[in-house]
């Protein structure tokens, strides 16, 4: 059998690498680094690397809200959501991620469009 996405990645240890790069992208990104003003970062870090484990095929970690509760009333335009993925992307080129796994990511987070932004 072929292995999951989360093992593709480099299982814990290489998604949690991944998150750390993708939250730090964010607050650098003109585009969305103000949403981010507020948060804690550590808290930010372990929710995009548990939200990644538990969504790609790793053990159930996440304990976070659902993506429609997480971001409702923010007002999130699709030029914002563009930035994410974009900040993925780097995050993944940065840890020598293959281009399969890239587009399979990329994929998912896509997927997800209709939750975050709205109108
Ligand atoms: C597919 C794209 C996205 C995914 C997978 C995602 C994932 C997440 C996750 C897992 C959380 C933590 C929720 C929790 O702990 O309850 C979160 C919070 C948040 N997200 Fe997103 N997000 C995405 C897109 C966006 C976009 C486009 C923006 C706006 C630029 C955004 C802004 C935020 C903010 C401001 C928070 C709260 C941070 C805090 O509480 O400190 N997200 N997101």
């Amino acid at each position: 059998m072929e292995a999951s996405l989360y093992e593709r990645l480099g299982g814990t240890e290489g998604i949690t690498q991944i998150a750390s790069d993708l939250v730090d992208n964010h607050l650098v990104n003109p585009r969305i680094a103000t949403r981010f003003a507020e948060s804690d970062v550590d808290t930010l870090k372990n929710a995009a690397a548990t939200f990644f484990i538990t969504g790609t095929g790793g053990p159930e970690v996440y304990e976070g809200r659902d993506m429609v509760a997480a971001h409702k009333g923010m007002n999130i335009d699709a030029a914002e959501f563009v930035a994410v993925l974009d900040d993925a992307l780097k995050a993944l080129s940065k840890n020598n991620v293959g281009q399969r796994e890239q587009e399979e990511v990329l994929f998912i987070l896509y997927s997800m469009k209709g939750d975050i932004v709205f109108g």
